[in-house]
This record gives structure tokens, C-alpha cells and sequence, in this order.
């Protein structure tokens, strides 16, 4: 768990993003009804230089109470070629799988797929960009995605809290 050991040097970077976030986001496309959901990350470290990632979703319903679980991501993000860069690799029950390039500046990292693999029954998902930046302490991100024949657009964004 993070704190056990001291981040590797190669992960100052990213060091704002270890912890727990909890927090509310919206899920929208053009092919689907707009949603609110509550979401929980996790990126931890074992002193080794990556991170580890875990999301999990949950839709809500019009009272703010859990009504389903959604989206899970799982995966790493390591450290790029040069100091600012990031390199993240993201595993979807969904059958899709996510190899991202990105860049940190200061508490702001842009990420864009590299590669999207799918298995033979995923959705025909072909593109994200992905931004994440610390606000006023929070972890607020958004992300657009090319998918089901439409273009790269808004489809997540949310802004979660520290918990721990
Ligand atoms: C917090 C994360 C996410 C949440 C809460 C979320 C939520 C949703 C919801 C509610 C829908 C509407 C259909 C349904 O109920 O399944 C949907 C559709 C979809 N999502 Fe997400 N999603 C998330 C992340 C992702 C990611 C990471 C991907 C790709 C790897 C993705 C790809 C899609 C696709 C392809 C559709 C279907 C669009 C269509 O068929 O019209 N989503 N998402």
C-alpha cells in the first residue's frame, strides 16, 4: 500500500495522484442518456517504479444512492522516456484494452491512446484523450472517446476527493 515505502524517484511526477478518491461524475454520449455516477480510485505503489490503478463506478440514482455498478478499469501507469512523460496501460471488462502516452506538467497530465485493443465481442471503441489535474486539492479529469461509429467526444467527467 502506498506509504509502506518511499516512492521511487522516477514517480515525483506522479506523486500527487497516490491515495483513495471518492467523488461524482457524468457520463454522457450521443448514443446513450445522460447519467450521474460515484466513483472510487485507487493508485498505490510498492516502491517499485509504477503505479497501480484501480477504478470502480457506480450509476446513481435520482436520489444519489448507488443504483448499479458500472465501468471498472484496471492497469499501471509508469514512467515515460523523459521525466514529464507517463505511460499507462489499461485492462476493461469489457474486452477492451487501453495503451496510453501522455505528458505531467505540473498537476496536469494529458493522456492520448496509443493503442485500443479489442476482443472479438467488445464495442468498436478506437480512440481516448484523456485529462486529469488537481483542483483545489481534488482530482478532476475529463474523458473523450471515439466509439460506436462517432467521433472523439465527451463521454466521462467527474471530480473526486481524497479519502485517503
Ligand atoms: C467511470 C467510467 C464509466 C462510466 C460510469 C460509464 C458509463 C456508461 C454508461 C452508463 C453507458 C450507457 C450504456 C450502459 O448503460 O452501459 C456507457 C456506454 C458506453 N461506454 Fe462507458 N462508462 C465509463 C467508462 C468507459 C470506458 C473506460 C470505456 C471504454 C473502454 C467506455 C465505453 C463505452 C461504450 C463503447 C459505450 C456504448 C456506447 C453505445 O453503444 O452507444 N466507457 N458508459
Amino acid at each position: 500500500m502506498a506509504g509502506m515505502s518511499p516512492l521511487h524517484e522516477r514517480l515525483e511526477h506522479l506523486s500527487f495522484l497516490v491515495g483513495t478518491w471518492r467523488g461524482l461524475g457524468v457520463v454522457g454520449y450521443p448514443t446513450i442518456e445522460e447519467q450521474r455516477y460515484e466513483q472510487e480510485v485507487v493508485f498505490a505503489h510498492d516502491g517499485r517504479p509504477f503505479l497501480s490503478y484501480e477504478s470502480r463506478a457506480w450509476i446513481l440514482d435520482d436520489d444519489g444512492n448507488r443504483a448499479k455498478p458500472s465501468a471498472r478499469e484496471t492497469g499501471f501507469w509508469r514512467p515515460g522516456k523523459e521525466p514529464r512523460d507517463v505511460e499507462v496501460m489499461l485492462a476493461h471488462p469489457t474486452g477492451i484494452v487501453e495503451v496510453y502516452v501522455g505528458e505531467v506538467v505540473f498537476h496536469k497530465i494529458e493522456l492520448r491512446s496509443d493503442v485500443v485493443a479489442r476482443t472479438e465481442t467488445a464495442k468498436s471503441v478506437t480512440a481516448f484523450h484523456r485529462l486529469y489535474g488537481l483542483v483545489e486539492g481534488d482530482l478532476a479529469y475529463a474523458i473523450d472517446m471515439a466509439a460506436v461509429d462517432q467521433p472523439l467526444q465527451p463521454h466521462l467527467s467527474a471530480r473526486l476527493r481524497k479519502v485517503g
